[in-house]
């Protein structure tokens, strides 16, 4: 294995995101040997810490991990320096540029920056602008800008923010992250789409009926009130976590699997989205805030019940919508969505419903076959599984519905690289296949402000129960038309 090099420049080092995703991740990388002794991390944040303190910080993110031992914690927290630093000084740049050339030279990476941005998007254009201006930038090696979401708040909002940061870095130098890229199962996709000769020549509006990408979650707001009541969860996973599943689900076949083919075709994809008027956006996409209920014998409060929210808030906790595409491949073929918070359960999940056998020749009565599905589970299992017919046993021809059903085990699963560690190697490597690019987020914000302003037109907001799938709206979206939300927990 090739170890990485590389100075990492983290503004938001005292966050949470630092603490629960990028030390584990960062250490995970250093048990699997890709980062060893070439490389230096500077946390930066307004608080006054001391070196010693913020390596006490990242030692204790990863000492209960369960590869860590106390040896290789110890010497993975000793590459880790912190600078007290307020993003909208220009002196302080000064002092980060000469602290990053002195590790650089400590550590003999040779010039290789990557510059994450784990903080308050606001902050995103400035912290860009004065790694321009102050001339952080090395000419030697490689400058990566890493940016958390949310990647701004409408169209016009998130083309400033790119506008800003790319005044300083080009677009092979961003790294936009939406974590369900580094999923297993999400790259998966690919993998079952591309790698089967099974299935590709039936993915299209010929064979298959409907698609179903739901992402429901049990957990209400939590402590993220502050966040959430200006985004909702539209913004929150529509526009990026469930537009990037719609697009690997949908998008052309790469003629390789490098990422400026795989990008180019994602681009088409998302240039291809069915644009709703406002009074149609209306019809296909609900929205819904969850209220108080009975779950498991607990009492949960309701949306705007939780602290934080406003006592009248109309943040939509739950969406559910269909997508259509102006492709040939798949003209008129719905793809359902939906997400929420204090659902039945936690589940990620993919349904594709094949149209039914056209003459069921083994019906007596008319009865058409049951169609073909395909699940693909996400999370919290990981496989797939393939609904097919059957001859029942015994002496008639009647069809049975079988399932051919593969899980990876909790085992391999606990084993296989986490979203973050999965991603900040690609990074490393300078891999931008699994993130997002500019000419994406354009179509998609577009996409999802049109849904936003036909919401905002009206005063209402419909409820559903805490611990249920949603409001009966959104099963409507699909009975209309005959079909049924194939997930039913
Ligand atoms: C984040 C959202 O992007 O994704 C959260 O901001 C959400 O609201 C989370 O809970 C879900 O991610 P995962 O990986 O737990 O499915």
């Amino acid at each position: 294995m090739t170890e990485k090099k590389a100075v990492i420049i983290l503004f938001g080092g005292s966050g949470d995101l630092a603490k629960r995703k990028l030390y584990p991740a960062l250490f995970q990388l250093f048990v699997r040997g890709d980062l060893q002794e070439h490389f230096a991390v500077i946390g930066t944040a307004r608080r006054p810490w001391s070196d010693e303190y913020y390596q006490e910080i990242v030692t204790a993110a990863v000492t209960n991990l369960p590869q860590a031992t106390t040896k290789q914690v110890k010497a993975f927290a000793s590459h880790f320096y912190y600078q007290s630093h307020d993003v909208t000084d220009s002196a302080h740049y000064v002092t980060l540029k000469t602290l990053a050339e002195k590790l650089d030279k400590q550590y003999d990476i040779g010039g290789n920056r990557i510059y994450y941005m784990a903080m308050a998007p606001e902050f995103f254009g400035v912290i860009a602008g004065h790694i321009k201006s102050e001339n952080l930038l090395t000419p030697d090696g490689f400058n990566r800008l890493v940016i958390e979401k949310p990647f701004g708040h409408d169209h016009a909002s998130a083309k400033e923010l790119n506008d800003s940061i790319s005044a300083t870095f080009d677009e092979n130098q961003i790294y936009r992250i939406d974590h369900y890229l580094g999923k297993e199962m999400v790259q998966g996709i690919l993998a079952l789409r591309f790698g089967n000769q099974i299935l590709e020549p039936l993915w299209s509006k010929d064979y298959i009926d409907n698609i179903q990408i739901t992402l429901a979650e049990a957990v209400g707001v939590e402590e993220r009130a502050g966040y959430y009541e200006s985004s909702g969860a539209l913004r929150d996973m529509v526009q990026n976590h469930i537009m990037q599943l719609m697009a690997y689900l949908t998008m052309e076949k790469p003629d390789t699997f490098s990422p400026e083919v795989v990008h180019k075709v994602k681009d088409a994809l998302f240039s291809s989205l069915h644009r709703y008027t406002p009074e149609e956006a209306a019809q296909n996409f609900i929205r819904a805030q969850y209220v108080s209920a009975d779950v498991n014998g607990q009492t949960v409060n309701g949306y705007r019940q939780e602290d934080g929210v406003a006592e009248d808030s109309m943040t939509e906790t739950f969406v559910a919508g269909k997508l259509l595409l102006d492709t040939p491949r798949w003209e008129g073929t719905p793809i359902y969505l939906r997400t929420g918070k204090r659902l039945t359960r936690k589940s990620t999940q993919v349904t594709v419903t094949f149209k039914p056998v056209a003459n069921n020749i083994f019906a007596t009565d008319g009865e058409p076959a049951a169609p073909n599905r395909l699940t693909i589970y996400v999370e919290p299992t990981q496989g797939y599984r393939l609904e097919i017919n059957g001859k029942t046993l015994g002496q008639t021809f009647a069809l049975s519905q079988e399932s051919l059903d593969f899980r990876h085990d909790d085992a391999s699963v606990a084993k296989a690289p986490e979203a973050y560690e999965r991603l900040l190697l690609d990074v490393l490597r300078g891999d931008q296949t699994n993130f997002t690019r500019w000419a994406e987020l354009d179509q998609s914000w577009q996409y999802v402000d049109v849904i936003r302003q036909a919401w905002d037109a009206t005063k209402a907001m419909p409820t559903y129960a805490a611990g249920t799938m949603g409001p009966q709206a959104s099963m409507d979206l699909l009975t209309d038309s005959g079909r049924d939300w194939a997930f039913k927990p």
